[in-house]
């Protein structure tokens, strides 16, 4: 007979993996900027870390038995936020190419359109899941964060430098 796993428990197995995959270390701040690190990239990857952060305290509460949906809608309701802001904190010359200290990779401005479109899919996702939590179904919350996840991903996989 097939043993029956717990759908709960294969989601949060793999909303974890994909937060793992799509968090990462800073770079050491200023190390090999001798130019100077335009504020945009500071600021950019502050605006990555505090999504990161609202993406894990999303993932706490689909760990738990009876998560706060309320707490799930605001932090996709930030992240839509921080989203939003993303494309405006690319200006040209602030990429890896321009010798700083940063993991964007020159296709943010070689692929401008799809880089968008990248951004937008977050923005997009991150709606979905504000909008789906209120509705306080958990699984469908799930698959949404995970929908969410793979925005992330998605991005990362062409325009941020994989350092594995
Ligand atoms: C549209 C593209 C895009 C999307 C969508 C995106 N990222 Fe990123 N992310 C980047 C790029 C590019 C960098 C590198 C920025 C740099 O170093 O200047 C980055 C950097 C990061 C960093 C490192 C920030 C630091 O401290 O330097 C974290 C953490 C991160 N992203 C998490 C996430 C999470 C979590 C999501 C989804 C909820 C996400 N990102 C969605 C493009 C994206």
């Amino acid at each position: 007979m097939i043993r029956n796993i717990s759908p709960r428990l294969v989601l949060c197995t793999a909303i974890a993996g994909l937060l793992a995959a799509c968090s990462g270390e800073a770079p050491a701040d200023g190390a090999g900027d001798a130019g100077g690190k335009p504020a945009e990239i500071a600021e950019r990857q502050k605006n990555f870390k505090t999504i990161a952060d609202s993406f894990k305290a999303i993932r706490g509460e689909l760990e738990k038995d009876a998560p706060d949906f309320a707490v799930i809608s605001a932090q996709a309701g930030e992240i839509n936020t921080l989203a939003q802001k993303i494309e405006t904190l690319f200006p040209a010359g602030t990429g890896m190419g321009d010798g700083h200290d940063t993991e964007a990779l020159p296709a943010i401005w070689e692929k401008p359109e799809e880089f968008k479109a990248a951004g937008q899919k977050l923005i997009d996702e991150s709606a979905s899941l504000m909008t789906l939590a209120s509705g306080g179904d958990k699984a469908a919350v799930g698959a949404q964060a995970m929908a969410m996840g793979g925005a992330c991903k998605g991005c990362h996989d062409n325009f941020r430098l994989d350092k594995k």
